[in-house]
C-alpha cells in the first residue's frame, strides 16, 4: 500500500462519490450492529477519508473519532466540519493515523471500517494490524464492522477499465480506471489517471495514482477475526444483508470482541 493514495485523488473525492448514498448506507451498518444488540455511543472510524461516514454515524451517537493516514483527505473532512452544525460538530474529532499502529487510550463502542478500507490492507501482516489495532481499541463485547472486495465475486467477475467524468465547480474531472488482478496474490492494482480540465483558459492538470486492493475470503475474514479474539456474528452482501454469491463484489461482517 503506497502512502501516496488519496494524496492527489483527495481534491476530487468527494465530487467522484457525491451521489454515493452514505446516510443510507451509515444507517444500514447501524442497522446491523443493533441487530446484534450492539451499544454505538462511541465509534471509532478507521479509514474515515473525507468524513462522510463520520457524519452520518455521529447523527446516531455521541462520539466518533475518525482516522485516516492522508492528509489531503482529512483537510478537506475539517474543512467540510465548519460547516456543519455545532453540536453535531462537538461529537467528531479526526485524527491523522495510520490505522494499523493506532494506539489510543480509550475503548469504543463500535469500530468500523467503511468503504473498502480493509482492502486497501493489502498484505497478510496488514490485515493483522487493522484487526490488532480492532482489537485493542473495541471494549470487551463491543462490535467491529467492516466492508471489503469480496473474493469469489472478484475472482467471478474481475474488475475492467471504466471511465467517469465529473462536473466540478472549477472544470471537468474525467477519471480512467485500468485494473490488473494478480491472482497468486488475491490482489487488484488499479490504475486511475486524473485529467482536470478547469473551466476558462488554464491547462489540464493530469495525475496518475496506482490502488492496490486485496481481495478476501470467509475463511480470511473468521481467520483473521478468531486470531484477534473476534467472533463473526454476521457475513453478508453489503447493502443487502443477503448471503453473498459469486455475483457478491462487496461484503462485510460483524464482528464481536469476546
Ligand atoms: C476508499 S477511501 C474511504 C474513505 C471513507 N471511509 C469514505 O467512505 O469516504 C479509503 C480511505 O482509507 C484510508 N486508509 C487506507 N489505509 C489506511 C491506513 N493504513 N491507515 C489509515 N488510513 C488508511 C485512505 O487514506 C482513504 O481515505
Amino acid at each position: 500500500m503506497g502512502l501516496k493514495v488519496f494524496t492527489h485523488s483527495a481534491d476530487y473525492y468527494d465530487a467522484l462519490y457525491r451521489n454515493k448514498a452514505y446516510g443510507r448506507e451509515a444507517e444500514f451498518v447501524l442497522q446491523r450492529l443493533k441487530k446484534h444488540g450492539a451499544n454505538f455511543e462511541s465509534i471509532l472510524e478507521l479509514g474515515c477519508g473525507t468524513g462522510a461516514y463520520t457524519k452520518e454515524l455521529a447523527r446516531h451517537c455521541q462520539r466518533v473519532v475518525g482516522v485516516d493516514f492522508s492528509a489531503a483527505m482529512l483537510r478537506r473532512a475539517r474543512i467540510k466540519k465548519r460547516e456543519w452544525k455545532p453540536e453535531l460538530a462537538s461529537r467528531v474529532t479526526f485524527r491523522r493515523s495510520d490505522l494499523r499502529t493506532l494506539r489510543l487510550k480509550r475503548r469504543f463502542d463500535v469500530v468500523a471500517m467503511l468503504f473498502h478500507v480493509l482492502s486497501y490492507q493489502t498484505r497478510m501482516r496488514d490485515l493483522q494490524a487493522a484487526f490488532r489495532t480492532a482489537a485493542q481499541q473495541v471494549r470487551p463485547g463491543g462490535h467491529f464492522v467492516f466492508d471489503f472486495w469480496y473474493g469469489p465475486g472478484v475472482q467471478q467477475d474481475p474488475p475492467g477499465p471504466r471511465v467517469k467524468r465529473c462536473a466540478m465547480e472549477a472544470g471537468e474531472l474525467v477519471r480512467e480506471a485500468t485494473p490488473a488482478v494478480f491472482p497468486k496474490r488475491n490482489l487488484v492494482r488499479v490504475h486511475y489517471d486524473f485529467r482536470f480540465q478547469p473551466k476558462g483558459p488554464g491547462r489540464v492538470t493530469h495525475t496518475t495514482e496506482d490502488h492496490w486492493m486485496r481481495y478476501l475470503f470467509r475463511v480470511e475474514i473468521e481467520a483473521l477475526s478468531a486470531a484477534h479474539g473476534f467472533r463473526v456474528v454476521e457475513f453478508g452482501e453489503w447493502m443487502t444483508g443477503r448471503k453473498p454469491t459469486r455475483k457478491t463484489w462487496n461484503a462485510y461482517a460483524v464482528a464481536v470482541r469476546e
